[in-house]
């Protein structure tokens, strides 16, 4: 049936769209000359509104038609917009040189009736000159008076540019948006073109359309502007019925004008009455009875791409049957797809898949995620966090934490190689900034020993209780980890190694050595009485010192002992990270106790009296190792020549001789002649004293009675060194 229907639609016969706009009454001229007339504008009697009478007069010469309002040509009339266009004569002044006198031309623009008003929107007061001042005076529709203008100057041709009126050879200012109807130019005579008539004589005024004026720099130099509009420049003016509202006009209907049924009524408000429009879906004359037409939407075919029936004010567009689709857009109606049983079995299949797919992902991602945590579980047992956790909980003060893996990644910007301090054999230590923005050194090891993993908890637990000044406390480690991470404070001065060894004169003097040297063994000696067993050091060397911000010495990686691998091969790697400090003994032996670490603190007393490198990688064998360059030094005795020559001066050679003394008795081959570390801490505090009181220096009883060590005499030293 449908198609019954539009068939039947299509039949009725429709107006043209020619006949569907007929712009003027029935029986009325529509056209003078090229004009349209459209009602209600007209030029017979009764064929227009009151106060929209036309004169279409004849040229006897020519004998071509124009349309006048009043005196004022009218070029086009525009009905939806309420507009017309109309003509405008230019007013010009110009100035001659050889009479030096100004002539012009002054137009004054008059519209006929309060139906007209210039408009605000499309028109502007344009002036052109080199030397101008032109005023632009109106009045509006209820006789108020304005006055505007602008002012254009140019000392140069030059300065002049196509298409730019703003001051140099052109200028313009807005209408008001007032109801202008009249409007009359004047130049300021003081602004004459006398001082610029060699390429400018002359000034030109009008209000015209803006749309239809592009600035020309011939204008100003030539008669071009005037030439180019023919002395006459277009105008846009608005138009309106009555003086009354829609509301009111509408009380009588028989004086309404917008008297199609189809139409709409505009305000346009303050006694300028109003407009007509047609409604929307209609077009045409909405002033005539039958002006509105409807607009047959459906004859555009890009409207509408399924079956489009025209309606009243409207159209009708809807998907032929078997389509679906928005027929309104571009991509218009699609046939719906019978999907053969093929393809449903395809499409089945692979959305089964990908279910499986996706479910096995999810499955996958549960599991390696528990699986992650189990690890991290593992690893926390492993290591007896269980152990630390009742401990912490046990013990109040106890300032232990325990880290999170993220913690520490956050800490360091996930390890970022930026933030490494220091890098050795056995692992990486960086700096981090924990939340609270305390800085922390996190060491990060590379293996750990199987054995050890069991002891792990006992022994950081032993670790994290010491407590003394000059050994770096263990803030925290991380045990969720495969091998653990170890959170220590962070010493701000680096190491005694770079700071030995990379300084430029002047050095640390000997004072500062000193101390250095015995906060080192009161340290070693702290752990190696603490507990029992004893803690071993096991990698005393210079840059396991660290300095604070007062030089005050902490010593720093005794945890190593903790990590330190056993095994055979790492083992070599641990000698190779420490050549130079390593017990002779240990090496034959493989036995550890606490006079490797004494052995070791000799090698350091060396760095400190010699400033040179425990270990010389490129020197002959006798040569390789400072203790044996020492102590070869010693037995030739050629001590000076090895002696950093900083800290050499007659003062000081023999606290210094004690010193190298003191350094060889710790560097016996044999472990047991060597002295306990709190013994090494004694004798360096009295030496230190020693050296505050120098006076001792001259007296050598003196210094042996103050020393009071009998080991020191055993070998017989004493005067031998004393100058
Ligand atoms: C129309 O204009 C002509 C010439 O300008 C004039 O002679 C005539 O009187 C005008 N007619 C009316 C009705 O104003
Ligand atoms: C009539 O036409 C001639 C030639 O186009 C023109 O010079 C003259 O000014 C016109 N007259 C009027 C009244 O427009
Ligand atoms: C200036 O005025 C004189 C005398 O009236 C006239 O001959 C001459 O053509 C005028 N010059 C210009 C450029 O108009
Ligand atoms: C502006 O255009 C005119 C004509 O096209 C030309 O003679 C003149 O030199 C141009 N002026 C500038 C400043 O470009
Ligand atoms: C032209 O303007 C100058 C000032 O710019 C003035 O002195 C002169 O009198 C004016 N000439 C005329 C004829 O008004
Ligand atoms: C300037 O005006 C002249 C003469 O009217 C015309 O030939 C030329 O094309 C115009 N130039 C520009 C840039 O508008
Ligand atoms: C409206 O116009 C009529 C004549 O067209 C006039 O008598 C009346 O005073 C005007 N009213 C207003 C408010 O301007
Ligand atoms: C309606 O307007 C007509 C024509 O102007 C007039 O004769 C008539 O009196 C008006 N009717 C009313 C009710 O104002
Ligand atoms: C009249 O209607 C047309 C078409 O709907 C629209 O473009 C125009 O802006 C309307 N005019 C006014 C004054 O509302
Ligand atoms: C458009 O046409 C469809 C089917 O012909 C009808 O159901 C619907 O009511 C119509 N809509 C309008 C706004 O006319």
């Amino acid at each position: 049936m449908a198609w019954l229907v539009f068939v039947f639609l299509s039949l009725i016969p429709h107006l043209s769209a020619v006949e569907g706009l007929a712009v003027a009454k029935p029986g009325c001229r529509t056209k003078c000359g090229d004009v349209d007339v459209p009602f209600p504008f007209g030029i017979e009697p009764g064929c227009f509104l009151e106060g929209f009478y036309l004169n279409c007069s004849q040229n006897a010469t020519d004998s071509t038609y124009k349309l006048f309002a009043g005196n004022v040509e009218v070029l086009k009339i525009l009905l939806p917009t309420s507009q017309a266009r109309m003509k405008n004569a230019i007013s010009w002044q110009c100035y001659n040189d050889t009479t030096r006198s100004i002539t012009d031309n002054i137009w004054s623009f008059r519209l006929s009736s309060t139906r007209y008003r210039i408009s605000s929107l499309h028109n502007k007061f344009v002036s052109i000159g080199c030397d101008t001042l032109a005023y632009n005076n109106m009045v509006d529709y209820q006789n108020h008076q304005y006055r505007t203008g602008c002012v254009s100057v140019c000392y140069s041709q030059e300065s002049l540019t196509n298409g730019t009126c703003s001051g140099i050879g052109c200028c313009e200012t807005p209408i008001p948006p007032a109801g202008i109807n009249y409007y009359k130019v004047s130049f300021d005579r003081n602004f004459n073109s006398s001082f610029v008539s060699d390429f400018s004589r002359c000034s030109y005024a009008a209000v015209m359309e803006a749309d239809n004026f592009i600035f020309n720099t011939s204008y100003v130099t030539t008669t071009n502007f005037w030439y180019t509009y023919n002395g006459e420049v277009p105008i846009l003016v608005d138009w309106s019925i009555g003086n009354e509202t829609c509301e009111v006009a509408q009380r009588n209907t028989s004086n309404y004008a917008c008297a199609s049924p189809n139409s709409v009524c505009n305000d346009l408000g303050d006694g300028l009455g109003y407009i007509c429009n047609c409604s929307k879906g209609y077009e045409g004359n909405p002033y005539l009875k039958d002006g509105c037409q409807d607009i047959d939407e459906c004859e555009d075919k890009s409207t509408c791409s399924g079956i489009c029936v025209n309606t009243p004010g409207s159209f009708n567009c809807t998907c032929p049957q078997g389509t679906h689709g928005d027929p309104n857009s571009a991509a218009g109606c699609n046939k719906i797809e019978r999907s053969s049983p093929w393809v449903k079995f395809v499409v089945g299949i692979s959305v089964g898949l990908m279910v499986v797919v996706i479910l096995s992902c999810l499955v996958y991602f549960v599991h390696e995620k528990r699986k992650i945590a189990a690890i991290k579980e593992n690893c926390f047992k492993q290591y007896g966090g269980q152990l630390l956790y009742q401990e912490m909980k046990s013990k109040q003060g106890f300032t232990f934490t325990i880290f999170k893996e993220e913690e520490l990644k956050e800490a360091t910007n996930n390890y970022d190689a930026k933030n490494i301090l220091g890098e050795g054999g056995n692992g990486t230590v960086y700096k981090g900034t924990l939340k609270n923005n305390k800085d922390v050194a996190i060491k990060r090891c590379k293996t750990i020993d199987e054995k050890q993993k069991k002891e792990f908890g006992k022994e950081i637990l032993i670790l994290s209780q010491i407590n003394h000044k000059n050994i770096v406390r263990i803030l925290g480690c991380c045990l969720e980890v495969e091998i653990p991470i170890l959170v220590y404070e962070f010493i701000s001065k680096g190491n005694l190694f770079d700071l030995i060894h990379s300084c430029r004169a002047p050095c640390i003097p000997l004072s500062i050595r000193l101390r250095i040297a015995q906060e080192t063994a009161e340290a070693l000696a702290y752990l190696h009485s603490w507990a029992s067993p004893p803690i071993v050091h096991r990698d005393v060397k210079s840059s396991n010192i660290l300095l604070d911000e007062n030089f005050v010495a902490k010593v720093s990686d005794f945890g190593a002992s903790v990590l330190a691998p056993m095994d055979e091969d790492q083992f070599m790697t641990l000698v190779q990270g420490t050549r130079g400090y390593l017990d002779p003994e240990y090496m034959q032996t493989g036995l550890l106790t606490v006079k490797s670490d004494v052995y070791s603190f000799g090698v350091v007393l060396l760095e400190l009296l010699t400033r040179k490198k425990a270990f010389y990688l490129d020197k002959s064998d006798d040569q390789r190792s400072l203790s044996s360059i020492f102590l070869s030094a010693m037995k030739e005795n050629k001590l000076e020549e090895i002696l950093d020559d900083q800290i050499m001066d007659v003062e000081s050679v023999n606290l210094i001789n004690w010193v190298a003394e003191l350094a060889r008795e710790c560097l016996n081959m044999e472990a047991e002649k060597r002295p306990e570390m709190r013994e090494v801490a004694e004798t360096l505090d009295k030496l230190r004293k020693n050296m505050k009181h120098p006076w001792v220096q001259d007296n050598p009883e003196e210094i042996e009675s103050l020393l009071g060590e009998p080991f020191f005499f055993q070998y017989g030293v004493g005067n031998d060194f004393i100058p």
